[in-house]
């Protein structure tokens, strides 16, 4: 008997997303489609502008106003998201899907003391009393190797650094256990160092707790060292799919091969950069115009 194929957590299919004015329409997600199997970390990968925060806000249901989901669907355990009434949708943000940004200072609130914020989010999602979340806050902010925790949790979070206030927005996230986390593009604004840190945490974090993990990238670098599986997006168009190893070694899409071949290798320093070429750029062009010409709305 075959062995049964692993639960999805997240499944997303034929996602449309258009920004709508008076005048235009601009699609900017063209029947993107991702599956993320539980307790897995999936890449999502792609240039700037590709697409991939559009995902993360379709998930999550904070789209822009001028945006319009105009078809497909994301289901998370099986329950569909679109259409799902707001209140029920922002039920699961926080205590099942949690959210990591870019920039930890955007995530955290400059007017709050840490230890503030962290034992809001358990007080609000887990119930616990005040002395109870100020335990598990001391307890989360020791796990992701914070020193000193009782002295940080009375700081606000421009007394810390960058990297340390990741941390922060990191023991959030995991703190109410989510079974799903978002991470978009968690290191980018970090240095080298630090991202490579960052990162370790997450993927130790993960590990521990088996919470599944979409994590978005411009960087296959970062993908080959962390994830399971990946998706490369390129305007709203998921190109290629696949188990990580697969897409490191066997035939690939040729925008994932030049994304492979314009990253630079920290392994072989000497290794010659290709920027994206012309004709595939072109190529790419051409296939997003006749995918809208085959989705034009009547
Ligand atoms: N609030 C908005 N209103 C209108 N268009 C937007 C808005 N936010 C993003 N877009 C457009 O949607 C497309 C996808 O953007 P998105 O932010 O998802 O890209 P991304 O892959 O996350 O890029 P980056 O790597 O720079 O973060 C882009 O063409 C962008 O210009
Ligand atoms: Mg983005």
């Amino acid at each position: 008997m075959s062995e049964a194929a692993p639960a999805p957590i997240l499944e997303i299919e034929d996602l449309r997303v258009a920004i709508q004015s008076k005048s235009s329409r601009t699609p900017v997600l063209r029947g993107a489609h991702l599956r993320l199997d539980a307790g897995k970390i999936l890449g999502l990968v792609g240039e700037s502008g590709g697409g991939k925060t559009m995902v993360c806000k379709a998930i999550l249901g904070v789209l822009p106003e001028s945006a319009r989901v105009e078809s497909g669907s994301i289901r998370f355990e099986g329950r569909e998201l679109i259409g799902m009434r707001a209140r029920e949708r922002r039920g699961l943000l926080g205590r099942s899907i949690a959210m990591i940004l870019q920039n930890p200072m955007t995530a955290l609130n400059p007017a709050f003391r840490i230890g503030d914020q962290i034992t809001d989010v358990l007080r609000l999602h887990m119930r616990l009393s005040k002395a109870a979340a100020e335990r598990r806050a001391l307890e989360m902010l020791n796990t992701v190797h914070i020193r000193e925790p009782a002295r940080v949790m009375r700081l606000y979070p421009h007394e810390l650094s960058g990297g340390m206030c990741q941390r922060v927005v990191i023991s959030i996230a995991f703190s109410c256990e989510p079974r799903l986390i978002i991470a978009d593009e968690p290191t980018t604004a970090l240095d080298v160092t630090v991202q490579h840190q960052i990162l370790r945490l997450i993927r130790d974090l993960q590990r521990q707790t088996g919470t599944s993990v979409l994590f978005i990238t411009h960087d296959l670098g970062v993908v080959a060292k962390l994830c399971d599986s990946v998706s490369v997006i390129h305007a709203g168009r998921i190109l290629e799919s696949g188990p990580v190893e697969q897409i490191f070694s066997s035939q690939h899409h040729p925008y994932t091969e030049a994304l492979l071949n314009a990253a630079p290798r920290y392994d072989r320093p000497e290794s010659v950069l290709h920027p994206i070429s012309t004709e595939l750029r072109e190529q790419l062009a051409r296939e997003t115009e006749a995918y809208d010409r085959g989705h034009a709305l009547a």
